[in-house]
């Protein structure tokens, strides 16, 4: 490949793997079995990023790996909707076709592993987007890095990765145990749980002890938060996750940090403010299907005028329109948007002044944009936009 022979677009893949090896010491290529491609908003790409796709489909780069794709920055359909301009929605269709002439599929979500892409315990994958790269390491218990736009697309069409990080045992084992001295009552208990271990472990590994029985929607939230706050890769759960047991098997001499309730209080009470006209936003991570459901029972006979949305993939928002969540949530007034997220957005471009949201990685990048951010529950979410 290396050499050129299977042509010019799988030399150059192979170069970025080859060069991505090299510095961090990798003895040699392992193959990998799906990946998941981040860098997809025209917001973040521009016409340079656009124009690097459109060449690599022309040099003939084609997936030989499943590869699914990150949150554009709009709902390829009712974009106009949204407030999004014809210029960018213009840019974002060229990246999205560029994409699907290589192979990939315009899943257009943060959260792959809740539409079908699972990969296995224990396969080598390559996964970008921190929350996808948490879940898919700590939850699934398969391997990747916290990859990018450009090596996942390599790895997707070389069907390669190099082997280091936490592709091996040695680096998954734990960094800290993280004991938890208070109950986990709400997920956004869990979100700020996760915001917490992130600023206090940086990207070490965390061993969490008294995790309660987290559900999905709980575990993903946990991950994003930690991964944005200080780069977490992986976690273990005691009596939660696959390779807990394992992980606890390498506890010797590992140091413990512990979290009350007044550090979760703290993390939040010290990124926000009280906005005074908020967008309402649910989805960070994008909505699971009983998320969906919750927010549809709980604006039943609201009037949100518009002020609260709703992200999620847009398999999720399908198997919800059969079930009739997305119709309750926009007959009360809300708004559902598939393919991308309150932060990969154009919002500034869209008129957005605040920000209200239940989600700590939602919230550390809206203060981080510039926005008056607030973070709470996803009923009082709900109460807020129906005013
Ligand atoms: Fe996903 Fe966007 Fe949040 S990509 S994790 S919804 S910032």
């Amino acid at each position: 490949m290396l050499e050129g022979e299977e042509g010019d677009a799988v030399r150059k893949a192979m170069e970025l793997l080859v060069a991505l090896g090299e510095v961090f010491g990798a003895g040699r290529l392992t193959p990998v079995e799906s990946a998941h491609i981040s860098g997809v908003s025209y917001k973040n790409l521009g016409d340079a990023g656009t124009e690097w796709l459109e060449e690599q489909a022309e040099l003939g780069s084609r997936t030989r790996v499943r590869a699914t794709l990150n949150p554009a920055g709009m709902d390829m359909e009712k974009w106009a909707e949204m407030g999004v301009s014809p210029g960018f929605a213009k840019g974002q269709v060229r990246v999205i076709e560029a994409f699907k002439r290589m192979g990939v599929e315009p899943t257009c979500t943060c959260t792959p592993y809740l539409i079908g892409h699972v990969p296995r315990t224990g396969a080598q994958v390559a996964w970008a987007e921190s929350n996808a790269v948490c879940f898919c390491n700590s939850v699934l218990g398969a391997r990747t890095n916290r990859e990018s736009g450009p090596t996942t697309l390599a790895s997707a069409v070389t069907g390669l990765t190099p082997l280091y990080g936490y592709r091996l045992d040695e680096n998954r084992r734990p960094g800290k145990i993280v004991q938890v001295a208070t109950e986990l009552e709400t997920r956004l208990d869990y979100s700020a749980l996760g915001y917490v271990t992130g600023k206090l472990l940086g990207n070490a590994v965390p061993y969490f002890r008294g995790l309660g029985r987290p559900d999905i929607e709980s575990m993903k939230t946990l991950g994003a938060a930690c991964a944005t706050s200080g780069g977490v890769a992986l976690w273990h759960g005691e009596g939660v996750t696959p390779e807990a047991g394992w992980a606890a098997g390498h506890l010797d001499g590992v140091e413990e940090v512990t979290v009350e309730r007044g550090d979760l209080e703290e993390a939040r009470d010290r990124l926000v403010c009280d906005p005074s006209n908020p967008t309402y936003c649910v989805g960070c991570p994008h909505c699971s299907l009983r998320e969906m459901a919750e927010t549809a029972e709980l604006v039943k006979g609201r009037d949100l005028g518009g002020r609260l949305w709703v992200f999620t993939s847009r398999g999720v928002y399908g198997e919800a329109a059969k079930a009739g969540h997305v119709q309750a949530i926009e007959e009360a007034g809300g708004r559902v948007y598939r393919d991308t997220c309150m932060v990969v957005a154009p919002l500034r471009e869209m008129g957005w002044e605040g920000v209200a949201t239940n989600s700590f990685k939602g919230g550390h990048y809206s203060v981080a944009h510039g926005f008056e951010t607030e973070i709470t529950t996803l009923d009082r979410l709900v109460e807020g936009a129906a005013g």
